[in-house]
């Protein structure tokens, strides 16, 4: 797996609690390319939460001395809470949702992205985040679903901006916001999620394989687990 990253290769997957991230650990560790593979979620020491923005900093700092890392992966991510369901009409939104949605999807993967890209390896890394084609701006046909739509669109931008940024500082560094599919999970099981998605392990596969071979210069760009690139 993940040929154009070297021998022995490290990785940390963000988010490895959910359905999606759990399954592209599982891959990473049973690769025997991989030297190591690591997790972190909101129960892990060090723990991410983002209903604590210092969580982030202290979580890269406190893996600092386990990398450099050639790959690291975010898939935290929320569609509905204990409290929110996503809207489907403009009647239902309210800043208590947007900044619950955004927070989660937008603000946490961004300063996530900022804290630990220094933890990358220098000569040659992948990083990504789990985005979703609903966040399309150009490619949202049926409308609703304000929170989540407007938080991945913000999460894509916040990205090709930092991919931007890396070019000059870091530039052998891939950034890539991906597209896992329909995918069987926590997240998908209200809106048929069983009967519509798939196994996460299958989305994960596919991603990596994206992920392992579009070029540098896709870097800021926004892919499908199918590989066809997405519209903003
Ligand atoms: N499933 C799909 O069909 C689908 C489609 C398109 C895009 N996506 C995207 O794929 C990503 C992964 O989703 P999934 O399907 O694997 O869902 P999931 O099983 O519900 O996993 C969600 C992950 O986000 C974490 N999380 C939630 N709130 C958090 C917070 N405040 N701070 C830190 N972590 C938090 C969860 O941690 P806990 O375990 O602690 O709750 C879990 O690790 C998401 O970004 C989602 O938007 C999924």
């Amino acid at each position: 797996m993940m040929p154009s990253l070297p021998e022995g290769y490290r990785a940390l997957i963000i988010g490895s609690s959910g359905t999606i991230g759990s399954a592209f650990l599982e891959l990473l560790q049973s690769d025997p390319r991989c030297s190591h593979a690591i997790g972190i979620h909101r129960q892990s020491s060090p723990a991410i939460n983002y209903a604590d923005e210092a969580s982030i900093a202290i979580a890269a700092e406190a893996l600092a001395s386990s990398g450099p890392f050639h790959l690291i992966i975010n898939a935290i991510g929320v569609l509905h809470t204990d409290t929110w369901s996503p809207e489907k009409k403009g009647a239902d939104l309210c800043f208590g949702q947007l900044e619950a949605i955004f927070k989660i999807n937008a603000f946490g993967p961004a300063v996530t992205l900022s804290k630990f890209s220094s933890l990358l390896a220098k000569a040659n890394a992948i990083m990504a985040v789990i985005s979703a084609k609903v966040g399309s701006i150009e490619d949202n046909r049926l409308g609703g679903w304000y929170s989540y739509r407007a938080s991945k669109a913000a999460l894509n931008m916040l990205l090709k901006t930092t991919a931007i940024e890396l070019r000059r500082t870091q530039p052998n560094t891939k950034l890539i916001a991906l597209h896992p599919g329909t995918v069987n999970s926590r997240l998908s099981k209200p809106f048929k999620g069983e009967q519509i998605g798939r196994p996460a392990i299958d989305a994960a596969r596919d991603m990596l394989a994206v992920l392992n071979q579009l070029p540098l210069s896709e870097s800021g760009s926004f892919y499908s687990y199918s590989g066809e690139k997405l519209p903003w």
